[in-house]
């Protein structure tokens, strides 16, 4: 292993005890650079590079320990779980359908989620993470100051386009991630949801066939079936992203009037695609004249150890459409998101005024302060740092109490996890298990419109409650098998 060196400084004691901090630092570092059978850091490095004492940095290796995050072997030092794997044990990829067809998943997936609501249980189902990995308490700061303003906060519609001081902090947030746009370019929307239904409806009419991710975000699959359009499923790895030469194939031999995906912390997969791929992808989406739209929800949270660029900032052509939110970054109640239209955000603008007007004043504008005095920029970094802790952990419970030859994703941004059961387990029942013993995921089956594909698979949220939930909620869906 290569010498291990903290990057960060830690933050001030009082917002984490510091074995925790050190604890969650120490892991993040060595599980990019160690394999399962590699001894990490001594007691004494650790204490001395963090400038700590050797009971805190013992306290530190506990709490991962206690987290099964590591192992200790007696009277040679500490290691990974051998359950640690940078691959083997990902999930496999399924044969998609080769057809284009209609969808039907709406009724699935809303019975689905109110479950979530109906019982009270450990929900692993919704991807929302709890609310102490939202800078809530810096949010509610920013809205008294903006309650101070009611005549501009709430005596009137927005533009249809977005608050001017919206759009304004979020093209500068967007230079920063290599985009250039001009703040009236970008529209407002109610979250990355309306922005998805804006920039499918800008391309396609009922019947058009458009390729998306399989597995992919079910709301997708239900912009698709309200719109009337037809699913192109290309199948995807949870590693690399979207099979190119399957899609290129499909676009030589039927028309693709537009492509969904989500490459960055793709949900459910957790991929962050390589840069030569989203390259790839925009020019074949260039040379067929298929519309490229983004989702890039988790941009901001991401924790890949490499170049995050999102397909807008790569794209030479303007075939990228990019729908964003600050539905997991900041709030999934403010319902604020964005479109930024390859073309014409004239068009995009009277669509959105047709459906809504526009987004709420106080909302948007609490998204512009916080961008604007750097708040969300300083959090999302936190945040990211945190998902990745639990997103790793959470994988070790999987491993550790689910039946043996189970496949785990291992995501580098977002907070889910894409599990693949061994036969002949089915997701389905194991659901209906778990419903009684208090706990919910959600089934593979929501995740496409082909029936039974993904009927061995499931959806867990790794940060939807406190960790130690998450844990009682993985050990009972264990004791269902
Ligand atoms: C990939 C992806 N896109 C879009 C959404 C919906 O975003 P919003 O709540 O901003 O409408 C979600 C929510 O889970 C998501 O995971």
């Amino acid at each position: 292993m290569s010498e291990y060196k903290p990057t960060q400084a830690l933050n001030s004691p009082q917002e984490e005890p510091l074995y925790q901090q050190v604890g969650q630092k120490l892991y993040q570092q060595v599980i990019q650079h160690a394999n399962p059978d590699q001894k990490l850091p001594s007691l004494r490095l650790v204490a001395k590079q963090f400038n700590i004492s050797l009971s805190s940095a013992q306290s530190a290796y506990q709490y991962l320990i206690d987290q099964g995050l590591v192992m200790v072997r007696p009277r040679s030092g500490y290691y990974l779980p051998e359950t640690v794997s940078h691959g083997q044990l990902q999930p496999q990829i399924p044969a998609a359908n080769p057809a284009a067809e209609r969808v039907k998943v709406s009724n699935l997936v809303i019975r689905m989620l109110s479950m979530g609501r109906e019982h009270p249980l450990i929900n692993l189902g919704t991807a929302v993470p709890e609310p102490a990995l939202l800078p809530l308490d810096a949010l509610a700061k920013i809205q008294r100051q903006i309650s101070r303003k009611p005549q501009w906060a709430y005596g009137g519609y927005s533009p249809s386009g977005g608050e001017p001081l919206l759009q304004q902090a979020l093209a500068q947030h967007l230079y920063q991630q290599g985009i250039q746009c001009l703040p009236e370019d970008l529209l407002i929307t109610n979250g990355c949801t309306e922005a998805l239904r804006i920039a499918l409806s800008e391309c396609t009419r009922p019947g058009d066939v458009v390729a998306i991710e399989s597995p992919t975000y079910f709301t997708i699959l239900q912009q698709l079936e309200s719109l009337g359009l037809k699913a192109l499923e290309i199948p995807t790895s949870p590693e690399t992203g979207i099979d190119l030469n399957h899609l290129a194939t499909m676009m030589s031999a039927i028309t693709v009037n537009a492509c969904v995906v989500n490459p960055v912390g793709h949900n459910p997969l957790g991929f962050v695609m390589q840069e030569t791929q989203k390259n790839a992808l925009i020019d074949l989406c260039y040379r067929h004249g298929t519309r490229l739209i983004e989702d890039v929800i988790c941009l901001d949270l991401a924790y890949a150890d490499r170049p995050l660029r999102s397909l807008r900032a790569l794209d030479n052509y303007g075939v990228v459409s990019q729908c964003g939110s600050f539905s997991k970054s900041l709030s999934p109640s403010l319902r604020v998101g964005w479109l930024l239209p390859a073309e014409d955000t004239a068009s995009a603008t009277a669509r959105k005024f047709q459906n809504n007007v526009s987004v709420s004043t106080p909302c948007q504008l609490s998204v512009a302060y916080m961008l604007e005095q750097g708040v969300y920029q300083r959090s999302v970094r936190k945040i990211a740092s945190q998902h990745k802790l639990r997103v790793h952990q959470t994988r070790e419970w999987v491993l550790r109490y689910f039946p043996s030859g189970t496949r785990v994703s291992l995501p580098e941004a977002g907070f889910v996890l894409w599990v693949e059961l061994p036969e002949p387990f089915m997701a389905m029942p194991l659901h209906q298990k778990a419903l009684g013993k208090g706990v919910m995921f959600l089934p593979g089956d929501v995740f496409s419109p082909t029936s039974d594909l993904y009927s061995r698979y499931l959806r867990i949220n790794c940060c939807a409650c406190p960790e130690e939930e998450v844990l009682e909620g993985i050990k009972r869906i264990g004791r269902c098998f």
